[in-house]
């Protein structure tokens, strides 16, 4: 991986020169909005309710960090967040999209277009290589092939990966399979990176470097980022922590005060 592109960005400061692309457009836009969001689990007695009327809203290049102990609702926000999950009640708007507003078909191509996924279990397809893997939503897309393609090349650059495009997950390291997933998630400039402890099977130099992605995705191509992590050192790379317990947001930091504030 090219660290010296990044070697400006320290954790819990966070900056962003000014005058970027996303800060000249419109940076107090919210990609992502969420209102009073509830989600309960079954009924009756065995109900479980994962998430407690939790409102967030996450600008344009902002990354903001989730933690919180097991169970909390961390990864329920998630895949509500990118639309895999429907609310209780509340509300999500996407880019100013209202997701339970959307026809089916509308929503997938939201989902296919705007939101990068990463989840814990990467998910990578064993019998693509890492840029097939990538170019895959672009292809589903209906994306020409050759396009399709170059596009993933480009991400898989952007991620250190180049010379690794035309291996097969099993021949990558745990860390290169992790940024094969986080290029599949920028493909095609998805605007809204939701990741779930994305760096939960790495050590500590190879979680740092997934951070890093993070963080340069939020401040050069205006992402807004959601991560979810119980890794204080890696929730200093966000502009916010937002600490959950029982559903509820019980407490807001900037990412300078995470190791005094606790999340676990
Ligand atoms: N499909 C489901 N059916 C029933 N209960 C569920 C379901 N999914 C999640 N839950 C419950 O909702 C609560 C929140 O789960 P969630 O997976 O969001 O927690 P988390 O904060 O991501 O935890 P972890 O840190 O362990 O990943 C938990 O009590 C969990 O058991
Ligand atoms: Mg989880």
């Amino acid at each position: 991986m090219n660290t010296t592109r990044t070697t400006t960005i320290r954790p819990g400061l966070a900056t962003r020169a000014p005058g970027t692309e996303h800060e000249r457009g419109d940076a107090m836009t919210a990609v992502l909005d969420i209102h009073e969001l509830h989600r309960t689990f079954g009924s009756g007695h065995t109900a479980v309710t994962a998430l407690d009327e939790v409102t967030l809203s996450v600008a344009r290049g902002e990354l903001v960090a989730i933690m919180g102990p097991s169970g909390c609702g961390k990864s329920t926000l998630l895949t509500l967040a990118g639309g895999l999950d429907e609310p209780t009640r509340g509300r999500v708007l996407v880019e100013g999209h209202d997701l339970a507003e959307q026809r089916a078909d509308a929503r997938a191509e939201l989902r296919r277009r705007t939101i990068g996924y990463v989840f814990q279990e990467l998910n990578l397809l064993p019998g693509l290589t890492a840029a097939e893997n990538v170019s895959l939503p672009l292809e589903l897309d209906r994306m020409r092939l050759r396009e399709a393609r170059r596009a993933a090349h480009a991400v898989l650059e952007e991620v250190g990966l180049t010379e690794h495009a035309d291996r097969f997950p099993e021949d990558l390291s745990g860390g290169e399979q992790q940024r094969v997933a986080i290029a599949r998630a920028l493909v095609g400039d998805r605007r809204l990176l939701l990741a779930d402890e994305p760096t939960g099977a790495l050590d500590s130099v190879a979680g740092e470097g997934v951070l890093r992605l993070l963080r340069r995705a939020c401040d050069e191509r205006g992402a807004a980022c959601v991560l979810v992590t119980h890794d204080a050192a890696q929730a200093a790379w966000a502009d916010r922590i937002v600490f959950l317990r029982d559903g509820r947001v019980v407490d807001h930091a900037g990412a300078a005060t995470v190791s005094l504030g606790g999340g676990r």
